[in-house]
């Protein structure tokens, strides 16, 4: 067993993009690769805690570590539900996943054929997971991202507070070298009491020990 700062914690990561059905062969989703989120799950188990990676559709392989409890999900809704399940048992949750905002109303069961020039697509609002999950927190340590293309310390402390969660991480998406797909990241991290870390272009690996290091400090309200 690893030792370390997160040592017989629990830390659940999300990762990914969820997929959101149209018909069988095709759906809506988002540039998410995983790496952000992978990232997490490897430095939460280089510093000794119990690892479970809840992973969306990705490009990256995720970690090959035995140690790293894998479950794949697809919808939002799935992701909601792996979530939700575990969450009594989780110490620090963090959510790098992109989860689509709307699905397809509908989600036909064969493919569907070509006919008008025009086609329209209804959505409906997906469940917010993080928000259910603030509504559910009992001693739960909850960290939430925000993708944001401008804004983003706004948008993040909007999101922070209404979700109910402890830390957030913004980045915005727009800037080169962060964001989706990259091997690196920029972020600020906020708490209620506003800004606590800013992460100039860092590898998203060192975001993640970063944000863990953290966490694990606020959990045990030891500096580390
Ligand atoms: O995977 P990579 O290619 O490495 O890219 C990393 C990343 C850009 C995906 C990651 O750093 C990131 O920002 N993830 C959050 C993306 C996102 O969905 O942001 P958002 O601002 O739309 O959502 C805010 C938060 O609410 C997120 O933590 C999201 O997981 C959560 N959410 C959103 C919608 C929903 N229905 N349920 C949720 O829980």
């Amino acid at each position: 067993n690893v030792k370390g700062p997160l040592a017989g914690k629990k830390v659940i990561v999300t990762a990914g993009g969820t997929v959101e059905r149209i018909d069988p062969v095709r759906y809506i989703s988002n540039d998410s690769s995983g790496k952000m989120g992978f990232a997490i799950a490897r430095a939460a188990r280089a510093m000794g805690a119990e690892v479970t990676l809840i992973a969306a559709r990705t490009d990256e392989t995720p970690p090959q570590d035995p140690e790293i409890t894998l479950i794949r999900v697809e919808s939002a809704q799935s992701m909601l539900e792996a979530v939700t399940s575990r969450w009594a048992e989780c110490d620090i949750l963090i959510k790098a996943a992109a989860v689509a905002d709307y699905r397809p109303m509908h989600s036909a069961d064969s493919k569907i054929k070509k006919s008008g020039d025009t086609m329209t697509l209804e959505l409906v609002k997906t469940t917010d997971i993080l928000e259910t999950l603030g509504k559910m927190k009992d001693g739960q340590f909850l960290v939430g991202f925000a993708a944001e293309t401008g804004n983003a310390e706004y948008y993040a402390k909007d999101k922070l507070v209404r979700k109910n969660l402890d830390l957030i991480v913004a980045n915005d998406v727009s800037t080169e070298g962060a964001g989706f797909g990259t091997d690196t990241n920029i972020v600020s991290i906020y708490d209620a009491g506003g800004l606590v870390l800013d992460l100039p272009l860092s590898s998203k690996d060192e975001v993640a020990r970063r944000l863990l290091t953290l966490a694990a400090e606020r959990i045990s309200g030891v500096a580390l």
